[in-house]
């Protein structure tokens, strides 16, 4: 088969050539798929991609051979699944990867927080050793307030529960048998655990139902001095809302390793094109940098969470295991693998009815 890779980095060319190379035509581009390169790969049969290798219609239009995408992350709203189905292309993503990775960070950025690493470290690299203005609070027997319990939420919940936090869930959805086996109490509403919760941490996607779910109104709701961590999405915070309760002290801290419009603050030098300013929304840009410059008890990482060796590794893995199973004739993670097994029946029905 013929198999195009974009987006690559160096050490995963030689894991792929392992284990896909024999038999197989591999091309890899380092690059996002443009429609500079997408020539180049006229011919794939497969290809395996990550998020900045956006696949439209049209694009697909391009692309008369391809019979299945496999993209490294979990997300897939970079392809457009339905025109793939309709030309039958199987989509495969990778569910998990390691739902420490990302729970060992949320545990970072609130640890940093409440014994105040950042300020500390800066302290002394400045060759400063007094300890003024630098007490710390434990976090023992403190309650954190869990804004969805999936994949991430409980593995956070799991090591809280090792630092003897006592854990408060707000999510629908949650496993009541998970909640009893982590000693996690459910809270009834949104505004319990808002009402109980020293640390609110926040593990679910980003929804028209949890858009903004942290707001002005919910943020009254929070304890003085509440600790807000989200690694989830940036869109879950009201950033303007979260800058008002930090300036009015309100809020007395932040962990946030994702942030609304955090894209255009990657891309800042776009901000001069007029189409780029229409897209974006300027004033939570410029709440962004106010968060940014203003407040040391704000720690902002930019959306590194899952960016470990490991997790990485797994990554590739399982991509390589959806190309796998796709080359042999099965399929492993595909999005679109219902829709395209109905179609598949509907084809032969047909076929049958015509005889
Ligand atoms: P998951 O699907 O396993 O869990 C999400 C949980 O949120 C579910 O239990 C669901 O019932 C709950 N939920 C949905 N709507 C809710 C609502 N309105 N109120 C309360 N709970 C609600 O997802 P997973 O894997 O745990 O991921 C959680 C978030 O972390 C996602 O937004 C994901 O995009 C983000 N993420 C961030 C990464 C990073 O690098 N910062 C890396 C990977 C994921």
């Amino acid at each position: 088969m013929r198999i195009a890779f974009f987006e690559l980095e160096g050490w995963e060319k030689g894991p792929i050539n392992a284990r896909l190379g024999r038999g197989n035509q591999i091309t890899c581009i380092s690059g996002p798929l443009n429609d500079g390169n997408i020539a180049q790969v006229r011919d794939a049969e497969v290809l395996g991609l990550f998020i900045y290798s956006r696949l439209d219609a049209k694009r697909l239009a391009k692309l008369p051979k391809l019979k299945m995408v496999a993209t490294f992350s979990t997300g897939f709203d970079h392809i457009d699944v339905a025109e793939c189905t309709r030309r039958g292309i199987a989509v495969a993503n990778v569910p998990t990867y390691g739902s420490h990775t990302v729970a060992e960070h949320t545990m970072a950025l609130m640890l940093s927080l409440a014994k105040k690493i950042i300020l500390c470290a800066e302290r002394t690299r400045a060759g400063d050793f007094s300890i003024e203005g630098l007490r710390t609070f434990d976090l023992a027997d403190k309650n954190l307030g869990m804004i969805g319990f999936g994949r991430i939420g409980s593995q956070a919940a799991r090591m809280a529960r090792a630092l003897s936090m006592k854990v408060w869930v707000y999510d629908p959805y949650a496993d009541d048998n998970l909640l009893d086996l982590l000693r996690c109490q459910r809270a009834r509403t949104l505004d319990e655990l808002l009402a109980k919760a020293d640390v609110v941490t926040l593990h679910a996607p980003l929804t028209p139902q949890t858009e903004h779910i942290i707001n002005k109104a919910t943020i009254s709701k929070m304890k003085k001095g509440v600790i807000i961590i989200n690694t989830a999405r940036g869109g879950l915070i009201d950033t303007q809302a979260l800058v008002e309760g930090l300036d009015s002290g309100h809020v007395g801290g932040a962990g946030l390793d994702v942030l609304e419009e955090e894209t255009a603050i990657k891309e800042e030098r776009q901000l001069a094109a007029p189409e780029f300013a229409a897209s974006v929304n300027m004033k939570t840009l410029v709440a962004n940098h106010r968060l940014l410059n203003k407040h040391m008890n704000v720690i902002i990482t930019p959306h590194n969470a899952f960016n470990s060796h490991e997790a990485l590794r797994r990554i590739l893995d399982t991509s390589m295991d959806n190309i796998e199973a796709y080359v042999r004739g099965k399929t492993a993670n595909a999005v679109n693998g219902k829709e395209l097994a109905g179609k598949k029946r509907k084809a032969r029905a047909k076929k049958k009815n015509k005889r």
